[in-house]
């Protein structure tokens, strides 16, 4: 038996500029996500800084804060049957060069770091992610 899962999504502000907020919902509706909550915010880059500790150490964090704190995002919470990997597996890869046709980051993501969208790794993580944005 699977169970009923909720994973952290965001839609990165790359995505947002280029008004995608609506077309990457739809993917995830005609996945059989529900979207259970969702806010439009900017944060601030000490608040980046906090939500991508884990990559505190990779060379890439200091602008990948910097990017994630430069507009508007969109931060929801998908529900469904195994909803943290199927999230993942509708983003697709990291880096859009090598994600998969039908994904989020093949139709959109521009690059490596401006790929549209997050999507929490595991349960606990997504767990974890959802407190960092709805529990507060
Ligand atoms: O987002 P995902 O879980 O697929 O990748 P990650 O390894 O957890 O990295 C988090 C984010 O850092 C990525 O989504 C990219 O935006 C960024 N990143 C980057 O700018 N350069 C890299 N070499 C790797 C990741
Ligand atoms: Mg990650």
């Amino acid at each position: 038996m699977s169970n009923l899962e909720q994973t952290l999504s965001i839609i990165k502000p790359d995505a947002v500029e280029r008004n995608l907020e609506d077309k990457i919902k739809t993917m995830f509706k005609n996945e059989g996500f529900k979207i259970v909550k969702e806010k439009k915010i900017k944060l601030e880059k000490t608040d980046a800084e906090k939500f991508y500790k884990v990559h505190e150490t990779k060379p890439f964090y200091n602008d990948l804060c910097e990017y994630l704190s430069s507009g508007p995002i969109v931060v929801m919470i998908l529900e469904k049957t195994g909803a943290v990997l199927d999230n993942r597996r509708l983003m697709g890869a990291t880096d859009p060069k090598n994600a998969e046709d039908g994904t989020i980051r093949k139709e959109f993501g521009l690059s490596i770091d401006k790929n549209s969208v997050h999507g929490s790794d595991s349960i606990d993580n997504a767990k974890i992610e959802i407190n960092f944005f709805f529990n507060n």
